[in-house]
């Protein structure tokens, strides 16, 4: 250990939830397995189920699969974590807890930085900031709060709670979680356009004929249901990490990397997104479900909720005047991928015409994951056939940048990172309001349309097959501007 941080507790509500296994408990135990977690800390989950500190320790080891030479370890991280049972909407837990943290901060020698993560749905966090309130659980300056994505149901649901967290808490306390700012790939994207002068002069609407951002997995909602039922991947994936994506490739280079620098910029690129006005939701958002979604567990028997959604965006700035995004993200898809494909306008026929053009000229594409990496399609000269009447005939290749050649490989960090940020009190990586306040605006008045749609008896829910790459209606989508998604 080199005892960098100094002694910290950290309550997780939603203890016992998938993104307290998935995510938080596998990079907490990363850390500390690099000894990044200091001398003295305490890991307190907060969840409705009964356990005590060793029945908890016992369910996140199987949780998290922990085995072979991992176990001592483990067994030395888990020491350290602690169980608070109690109900988001009843004080009486919080009560509790705020003697925990008493005897924690007396065991400890002082007042620890505490930080209070909200890992639970939505539909939580005004109860529990309410009793995070009447408990006084933020008890000083040094206790901070994170709170995941989708930061509430809609726009008015996320000012409500920006208004409430701003009763309880100073912003510089406030951690508004999007782990895709945090990851590696994500921040690459402003290091490739900024630090590499020969990107910037053609990253424009000039050049570019459209964008396409890609958020496929693989898997379906899993275990879930009670989660994602209601949610949807417009709150769940799009009004976050989708638009996150889209803004690294639109936002104006910063000032500088400092914090209120980066989130100037970002928060100017969500604004400049065009608004969709309801009535033309139908034109320019697709949704989907997959089918055996309705039998998933923990899901309505007649859900309306989409697992898959399309868009197609502008970006109101001088840059990227009517240069169409056309952004996509579900679950049950072809594939698990992430990436991002910026296509150029064809301009080889203007020489080549009459031998034939690759269909799409250049595309640069950056992959977030997996196969980290970016590369660049370009067009080339085919060689003949040897032996064949030699005819110019043009193809194109592949230039490649990947992770794993270059740096031996890539492990998403992004929550160790997130972990770290905050402790050293850095918020460049976290939402600001006025960027939430854009995202929700365009959000919320898609989906103003959607439940306009509902309401239409003619309105049919698309469906597509598990393993495709969502409803066909998506490739309509595009395909009536001229393109493909590629
Ligand atoms: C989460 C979403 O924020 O991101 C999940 O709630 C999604 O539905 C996940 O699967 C994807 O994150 P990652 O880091 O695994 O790509």
């Amino acid at each position: 250990m080199n005892g960098g941080m100094s002694p910290f507790v950290i309550v997780i509500f939603g203890g016992t939830g998938d993104l307290a296994q998935h995510k938080l408990f596998p990079a907490l135990f990363s850390l500390f397995d690099k000894g990044l977690l200091g001398e003295k800390f305490y890991i307190v989950g907060f969840a409705r189920r009964s356990f005590t500190d060793e029945e908890y320790r016992k369910f996140l080891r199987e949780e998290l699969c922990v085995k072979g030479s991992e176990v001592k370890r483990w067994g030395n991280f888990a020491e350290n974590i602690y169980y608070q049972q109690g109900y988001f909407d009843e004080f009486s837990g919080y009560a509790q807890l705020n003697k925990k943290l008493d005897t924690f901060d007396a065991e400890a020698g002082g007042d620890m930085t505490h930080l209070l993560y909200l890992a639970t749905p939505p539909d939580k966090y005004l109860s529990i900031l309410h009793n995070l309130k009447e408990s006084k659980l933020a008890r000083s300056i040094r206790t901070r709060l994170a709170i995941e994505k989708p930061f509430g149901r809609d726009l008015e649901n996320a000012r409500e709670l920006d208004k409430r967290l701003s009763e309880i808490f100073k912003e510089r306390q406030i951690y508004r979680v999007d782990h895709y700012l945090a990851k590696e790939t994500v921040q690459n994207v402003l290091a490739f356009r900024f630090a590499n002068g020969i990107f910037e002069p053609v990253w424009n609407k000039n050049y570019l004929d459209h964008v396409q951002i890609t958020f496929a997995e693989k898997a379906g909602i899993g275990s879930r249901g009670s989660f994602f039922d209601g949610i949807g991947i417009m709150r769940d994936v799009a009004q976050n990490h989708l638009l996150q994506l889209l803004a690294t490739i639109t936002m104006e280079q910063p000032k500088s990397f400092a914090r209120e620098d980066v989130r100037n910029v970002r928060a100017a690129a969500i604004k400049a997104i065009r608004s969709i006005r309801p009535e033309d939701v139908t034109s320019q958002v697709i949704r989907g479900q997959y089918e055996g979604y309705k039998k998933e567990s923990e899901v309505a028997e007649n859900s309306m909720t989409e697992t898959f959604v399309a868009m197609k965006l502008f970006v109101d700035t001088k840059r990227f005047e009517n240069v169409p995004f056309y952004i996509r993200a579900g679950k049950g898809m072809a594939k698990n991928v992430v990436k991002i494909k910026l296509v150029f306008k064809q301009t080889c026929s203007v020489l080549f015409k009459e031998y034939g053009c690759p269909e799409i000229g250049n595309v640069l594409t950056i992959r977030i994951q997996p196969n980290e990496g970016i590369g660049m399609r370009v067009v080339v000269k085919r060689p003949p056939i040897s032996g064949a009447k030699s005819q110019l005939a043009l193809g194109t290749v592949d230039m490649k940048f990947l992770y794993k050649e270059e740096f031996g490989g890539h492990k998403d960090v992004s929550y160790e990172k997130l972990l770290l940020d905050i402790f050293s009190g850095d918020q460049t990586l976290f939402n600001r309001s006025d960027e939430l306040e854009s995202s929700w605006s365009l959000i919320s008045q898609i989906m103003e349309g959607w439940k306009n749609q509902n309401d239409s008896e003619k309105f049919v829910l698309p469906t597509y097959k598990i393993g495709s790459w969502g409803s066909q209606e998506a490739n309509v989508l595009i395909e009536k501007d001229g393109r493909k998604w590629i």
